[in-house]
């Protein structure tokens, strides 16, 4: 089984998303010996933006570089995302990285009954990191539920969110929420949702 472990946070080894991205990729070498884990830091190696010379791919190491990161991304079995709320959406780097691993024919496709994710069987674990607090369901959300939206666009069904959020408001709201969220961090081996 292979694990893939992204983190975006800019904020360094401080990072709430950084600490809760360790915790659960520990928790899923613990539950799978073998596990095949890799590894990718969106910020200090983070990918180009989706400009028109990217996508035409005129620089050949760049166009090698979001190859690798989809492929990368089609050979990995679980998926583990550090995604911090910036501007109540996700942080620009990680908004980069996924430019490049959603790719009409690789990870979805349009059919005549409409789109079609072609990145089935994969799970995603997602350690969500917010200042403020939001919930669920809050209309300023622009961070979960787009992730929810765009994995479960490209066919991935099994997504888990464990959520810190209200870091902000002080050092003890802090410390009660990553508690809080690497207490909710779930069974690996469950069945899925
Ligand atoms: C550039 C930046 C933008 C942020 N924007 C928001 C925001 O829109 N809403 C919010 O609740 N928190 C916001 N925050 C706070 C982070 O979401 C919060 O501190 C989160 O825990 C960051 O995760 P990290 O510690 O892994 O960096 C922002 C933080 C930064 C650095």
């Amino acid at each position: 089984m292979k694990l893939l472990h992204i983190d975006s946070a800019a904020t360094g080894a401080g990072s709430v998303t950084r600490e809760l991205t360790s915790a659960i990729v520990a928790r899923w070498q613990d539950a799978v010996p073998g596990l095949k884990v890799s590894y990718r830091d969106l910020d200090s190696a983070p990918l180009p933006h989706l400009t028109g010379p990217v996508l035409a791919k005129v620089d050949q190491a760049v166009a090698e570089a979001g190859e690798q990161a989809l492929t990368q991304f089609l050979d990995s079995d679980v998926i583990v995302i550090g995604a911090p709320m910036y501007n109540f959406s996700v942080p620009s780097t990680l908004k980069a990285w996924i430019d490049r691993v959603a790719v009409a024919g690789r990870t979805f496709r349009y059919t005549e009954n409409g789109p079609e994710g072609l990145a089935k069987g994969k799970r995603v674990v997602i350690a969500s990191g917010r200042g403020g607090l939001y919930g669920d369901d809050s209309p300023a959300d622009f961070q979960e539920a787009y992730l929810r939206q765009v994995f479960g666009f490209l066919g991935v069904t099994d997504i888990e969110f464990v959520r810190a959020e209200g870091v902000a408001y002080s050092p003890q709201h802090r410390a009660d929420a990553l508690a809080g969220a690497k207490a909710a961090i779930r069974e690996p081996l469950r069945e899925a949702a």
